[in-house]
């Protein structure tokens, strides 16, 4: 099958190989230069474990290539929109502009039948949005189908994501759409990846629905961790506890600095946004409180910074952690950097040091320093906090680092390390959610 796929961030990029890797011939289609290039030379413009492998073969084997020019696609029978839907400038709703300006642009050059199909977090309702303006716009007769496949990749995972989906969503509106999308992952469905056929509306509000529910428990569990604190209980006990329960699991419970990236903080408000245009006013309020603890989470500590050094004498701060969470690169609405910046903006020099995600640090925060070791970081550090759960972090010699500090601090704000360890290392140590239980 022919396959265009709009868009080549984390979404498409993926996509993209992965149905490759399928046997389809696909093309990608962006407007972005420097990412074309990488990508046609079969290079990922992201750190995506394995993705290189899967853009390299599909693109060796004249499966897959990429391109700026639209004219290109004409001849696809599938047509995947995967452009990004970040948050308006001046509001909490999603900026659909992009996504209308492909659809837009997309439409007059159809001229046979095919399936547009949406792959991009968007507020329901705009599968049927679309499909009137294509309707509007594609040359009569041309038989434009719309329907909804969203994605639920995790970064860092994404090909695992999208090899070995949990489920697949068709929101289709026949039994034809139906059937095309079981071709386009035929692979996939032969593996037996679960299948969940339902409307338009209902596959996109699955995606952010989705996203809602696991923001929404973060939040739950950062509320717990900071009664924990008040109370000197012991929110890792705690939530193994909660864990053991089949209702509840045990994923998605850790507690600390709170959910940041591209997807989880603006799908939130975004979903928020949507309800209350839907007349959902006063339940959506859970969702909006949802977002404000997330973000006391990144207030807290910087207070809790504050508190352990005085931040106006301009001491010297180590920030270990710059992506928005482990096994990632993206530095988008991190929440690391969030406290890293508001560290700064009160008068800390902050050095920062992240295992993949330095250079994007540097291109999005010129004003932060940059390291390219912990050690480096830490080496004169009057105060050291943890924000991003590298491993590499967990794995830290406290000893080691003791020698190079200026004073021995460290705030864990991701719940990584060891306390008694760092402790029997003579650090003060603090972690969200902890009481001063087992302080010396
Ligand atoms: C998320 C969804 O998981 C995925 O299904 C969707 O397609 C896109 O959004 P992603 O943004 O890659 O994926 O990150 P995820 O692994 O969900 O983590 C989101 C944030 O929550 C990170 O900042 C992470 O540090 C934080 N987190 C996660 C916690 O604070 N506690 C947890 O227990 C889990």
């Amino acid at each position: 099958m022919q396959i265009s796929v709009l868009g080549t961030g984390y979404l498409g990029a993926t996509h993209a190989a992965c149905l490759a890797a399928g046997g389809h011939t696909v093309i990608g289609v962006d407007t972005d230069p420097l990412r074309l290039e990488l990508l046609r030379h079969g290079r990922a413009p992201f750190h995506e474990p394995g993705l290189d492998e899967l853009l390299r073969s599909g693109v060796d084997s004249g499966r897959l290539r990429f391109t700026d020019d639209l004219d290109e696609v004409v001849d696809a029978d599938v047509h995947f929109l995967c452009v990004g839907t970040p948050q308006v400038a001046d509001g909490d709703g999603a900026d659909l502009s992009v996504l209308h300006a492909v659809v837009e642009a997309l439409a007059p050059r159809l001229d046979k039948p095919c399936l547009v199909v949406g792959k991009s977090t968007v507020p329901v309702g705009t599968a049927a949005d679309l499909r009137g303006r294509l309707q509007r716009l594609a040359p009569a007769g041309t038989g434009v189908g719309v329907a909804w496949n969203p994605e639920f990749l995790r970064e860092g995972r994404a090909v695992r994501d999208s090899l070995e989906p949990d489920r697949l969503v068709f929101g289709v509106d026949s039994d034809l759409d139906n059937q095309l999308l079981r071709e386009v992952y035929a692979d996939l469905v032969r593996r037996g990846a679960p299948v969940f056929r339902t409307d338009p509306a209902t596959a996109e509000l699955a995606k952010v629905s989705a996203n809602a529910m696991l923001a929404a428990r973060i939040s739950l569990v950062n509320l717990l961790a900071e009664v924990c604190e008040a109370s000197d209980a012991d929110v890792s006990d705690l939530t193994a506890i909660l864990g053991a329960d089949p209702r509840i699991g045990s994923d998605f419970l850790s507690p600390g600095l709170g959910y940041g990236g591209g997807c989880l903080p603006k799908d939130t408000r975004a979903f928020v946004a949507r309800a209350r245009e839907l007349g959902v006013v006063e339940s959506s309020q859970l969702l909006a409180s949802v977002d404000d603890v997330n973000t006391r989470q990144r207030t807290r500590t910087v207070e809790l910074a504050g508190a352990l050094v005085d931040l106006t004498a301009g001491p010297r701060v180590a920030v270990l952690g710059g992506a928005f969470k482990a096994g990632s690169d993206d530095v988008r609405d991190s929440p690391a950097l969030a406290v890293a910046s508001a560290l700064r903006c009160r008068g800390a020099q902050v050095v920062v040091h992240d295992p993949q995600a330095g250079d994007n640090v540097r291109r999005t925060h010129p004003e932060l320093e940059v390291c390219a070791t912990a050690h480096d970081a830490v080496r004169g550090a009057e105060l050291v906090l943890v924000l991003t759960e590298w491993s590499e972090f967990a794995a830290l010699d406290p000893v080691d680092l003791g020698r190079i500090a200026a004073r021995r601090v460290v705030v864990d704000g991701r719940l990584v390390l060891d306390g008694d360890k760092w402790r029997a290392a003579d650090w003060d140590f603090h972690a969200l959610g902890r009481g001063t239980r087992g302080a010396a």
